[in-house]
C-alpha cells in the first residue's frame, strides 16, 4: 500500500472506535522493530519522526527506509508524520519531502521552548493547514503546552503549567482546521514523567473528557504516553544502568483517553528503553562481542515486543485491512470540495 493520510487513518481508527499507536524512530532498526510488530498484530500504523531523527538520520535516508517499510509491507495504511514542527519552515521541508502528515506545534515559539501567545499559535498552525491541505496532508496541532524535552523540544516542566483550557481548546479547533489535536493533559515527554503511580490530581483525564464533550468528532492526541514499565527499567540498571525510579502513564488511562477521543497516541521512551536493556544486556553479559549485529537484533526484538503489546492494547491489532488507502491527491480534492471536513463539530 502507499502511504496514507494520517487522516485518513484516523478518520477508520474513529469509525473503529481504536487508538493508534504513533512510533517515533532514528533508523533502520526501529522501522523494522515496528513493521515486525505491525505485521504481527496485522495493525495500521504511524511512524514519526522529530526534528531531531531527521538531522540525527539525514531525511533522504530517513525518507527512503520508511518507504521502504511500505513497499515491503503492501498490506499495512502506514502514515508517515513529522512529530513536533517548531515552524512553517519545517512542515513544509517535511511535506516537500513527501510526509503524509505533520505536527505543527505552535505551542511553543520556533525556539521549541518557550510557550508562545494563543493568537501566534493559530495563526502559524492556520498557515500550515492551508499549505498542508492544499497538497492533502494532514496536520496535527497543538494547545496547551506538554511538559519534559524530547529530542531538544520543549519547555520543559511537569506538564501540569499548561494543561488545555477546553474553551480554548474549541477555539482553536475552530480557528485553525487541525485534523488532529494534541492536548496537555499532565503528561511530559521522557522517562522522567511523574515520581509516583499518577492518579487523577496528575493526570488530567477529566480534562480529556470535557474537551471530548464538546470537540466529539475531532481526533484528540496524547503525547508522552510512554508507560515507562517497571521491566524494562529494571533490565537496564540490572546490566550496569543507573536509571532513577519513575512512572510513566499507565495502559488503563490510555485506554480511558481512548474511549473518550483519543485516536493518536505518542510513545517513543518505551521503546528506547527496551532497545537500550537489550543492548546493555548483551553487552555486560558478553562483552567478547563486537559484531554491531549482535547486539541490534536483541535490541530490534525487544522493541518489536513493546511495539506488538501496544498496537494490541491500544485497539488498532487485526485493523490494517479494514480498508485501502485514498491516493493524496484524491485527498486534497476532498478538503477543496469539502467532502473532508475541517469545521470541528463543536457541541455547546
Ligand atoms: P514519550 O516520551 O512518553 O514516549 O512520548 C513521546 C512523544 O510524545 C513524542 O511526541
Amino acid at each position: 500500500m502507499p502511504l496514507v493520510s494520517m487522516r485518513q487513518l484516523l478518520d477508520e481508527a474513529a469509525k473503529g472506535g481504536y487508538g493508534v499507536g504513533a512510533f517515533n524512530v532514528n533508523d533502520m532498526e526501529q522501522i523494522q522493530a515496528i513493521m515486525g510488530a505491525a505485521k504481527e498484530t496485522n495493525s495500521p500504523v504511524i511512524i514519526q519522526a522529530s526534528r531531531g531523527a531527521r538531522s540525527f538520520a539525514q531525511d533522504r535516508y530517513l525518507f527512503h527506509l520508511i518507504l521502504a517499510a511500505a513497499e515491503l509491507n503492501p498490506e499495512i495504511p502506514i502514515a508517515m508524520h513529522q512529530d513536533h514542527g517548531n515552524s512553517f519552515e519545517t512542515c513544509k521541508s517535511a511535506i516537500e519531502l513527501g510526509y503524509t502528515s505533520v505536527m505543527m506545534d505552535g505551542s511553543l515559539k520556533e525556539d521549541g521552548k518557550t510557550p508562545a501567545s494563543f493568537e501566534e499559535n493559530v495563526a502559524v498552525t492556520k498557515k500550515v493547514v492551508d499549505f498542508a491541505h492544499a497538497r492533502g496532508v494532514t496536520v496535527e496541532g497543538e494547545i496547551g503546552v506538554l511538559g519534559g524535552v524530547e529530542d531538544g523540544h520543549g519547555a520543559g516542566g511537569t506538564g501540569l503549567e499548561h494543561v488545555t483550557d477546553p474553551d480554548q481548546a474549541v477555539e482553536f479547533a475552530e480557528l485553525t482546521g487541525v485534523d488532529a489535536l494534541a492536548i496537555a493533559i499532565g503528561t511530559s515527554h521522557g522517562a522522567y514523567k511523574f515520581s509516583k503511580k499518577p492518579d487523577g490530581s496528575v493526570l488530567k483525564m477529566d480534562v480529556l473528557i470535557a474537551i471530548h464533550k464538546r470537540l466529539p468528532k475531532t481526533h484528540l492526541v496524547m503525547h508522552g504516553s510512554s508507560s515507562v514499565p517497571k521491566d524494562l527499567q529494571d533490565v537496564i540498571n540490572q546490566y550496569g544502568g543507573k536509571l532513577k525510579e519513575t512512572w510513566g502513564v499507565p495502559v488503563e488511562e490510555i485506554q480511558l483517553g481512548i474511549r473518550n477521543g483519543v485516536r493518536k497516541v505518542n510513545v517513543d521512551t518505551d521503546n528506547r528503553l527496551a532497545m537500550t536493556g537489550a543492548i546493555r544486556k548483551v553487552l555486560w553479559t558478553q562483552p567478547e562481542k563486537f559484531d554491531p549485529r549482535d547486539y541490534l537484533k536483541p535490541a530490534r526484538e525487544a522493541m518489536q515486543k513493546v511495539v506488538a503489546q501496544r498496537m494490541t492494547q491500544f485497539g488498532q491489532a487485526g485493523h490494517a485491512g479494514d480498508y485501502q488507502a485514498v491516493s493524496i491527491a484524491e485527498i486534497a480534492k476532498g478538503y477543496k470540495d469539502g467532502s473532508l471536513s475541517t469545521k470541528p463539530l463543536v457541541a455547546r
